[in-house]
């Protein structure tokens, strides 16, 4: 199917093709693990090849790739087999899903559980919970976008589908950012355009959380300086 209209279509894969394309999911584990990698995610969100396997917008095989929730999670099941085979066993395995595609008829938080549950018996360690990709302007209609608003995707799945969870999407402030683990809604939050607009993010968020009065989790030559600084601050009563 194609993205949206005026799009190309992509070719329906053949059984070889899907062989070679698990394989390769596999293959690549192997080569992240010898370069040294010790934490995998898939990306298998925002509308990429496995989101297309799994959502019924995407997907219309009628072969045992496609049809039902179970055969559309086939793809998703083998690539994560297949990553499991050569990915060492310690290692973390994560797999980013759109939790909804937030269009009628698409995947809904309920099919996310059940593929997570699925996932999870494949030995993979935690959902990153994110939504979106495949509907085109159908999407927006039922997106309502506001502070953590996948939130309660990464809350359901950890609930329901007995796997860690890492929630992402508009979260900005630290203190919110603890109460989403704090009160076991995800076991992990991440950041993207936070962390672009300020790359101390992480340090600023665990001084504002109290968790380094000491500058200590700075570089060393950065941390005495700012210690310093905001000794100076506190005794002017600027701050
Ligand atoms: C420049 C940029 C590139 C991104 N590329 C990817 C990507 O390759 N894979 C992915 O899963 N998400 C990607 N994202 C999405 C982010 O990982 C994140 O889920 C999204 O921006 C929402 O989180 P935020 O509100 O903290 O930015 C990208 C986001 C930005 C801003």
């Amino acid at each position: 199917m194609p993205y949206d209209e005026g799009w190309p279509a992509p070719a329906e894969m053949t059984e070889t093709e899907i062989g070679r394309v698990v394989q390769s999911f596999g293959d690549a584990a192997a080569r992240a693990a010898e370069a040294g990698f010790r934490v995998l995610e898939v990306y298998a969100a925002h509308g990429f090849l496995v989101h297309q396997f799994l959502s019924p917008l995407a997907n219309f095989r009628d072969d045992q790739w496609g049809g039902d929730a179970e055969r559309r999670r086939r793809f998703a099941l083998e690539v994560a087999k297949a990553i499991r085979t050569q990915w060492p066993d310690g290692y973390p395995l994560l797999f980013r899903l759109s939790a909804s595609d937030w269009v009628d008829g698409g995947i809904e938080v309920e099919d996310t559980v059940e593929t997570a549950r699925a996932l999870a018996a494949e030995g993979v360690d935690m959902v990153d919970c994110s939504s979106g990709g495949i509907g085109g302007r159908e999407r927006p209609k039922r997106m309502a976008i506001a502070h953590g608003f996948q939130v309660p995707f990464a809350e359901r799945v950890r609930r329901d589908a007995g796997l860690k969870t890492m929630a992402v999407g508009f979260l900005w402030d630290a203190e919110i950012c603890e109460k989403v683990i704090a009160e076991g809604q995800a076991d992990m939050v991440a950041l993207a355009r936070e962390v672009l607009d300020d790359p101390n993010w992480p340090l600023h968020a665990a001084g504002r959380l109290g968790a380094d009065p000491d500058h200590a989790m700075w570089p060393p030559e950065m941390g005495w300086w700012l210690g310093k600084r905001a000794r100076l601050i506190g005794k002017l009563g600027l701050r």
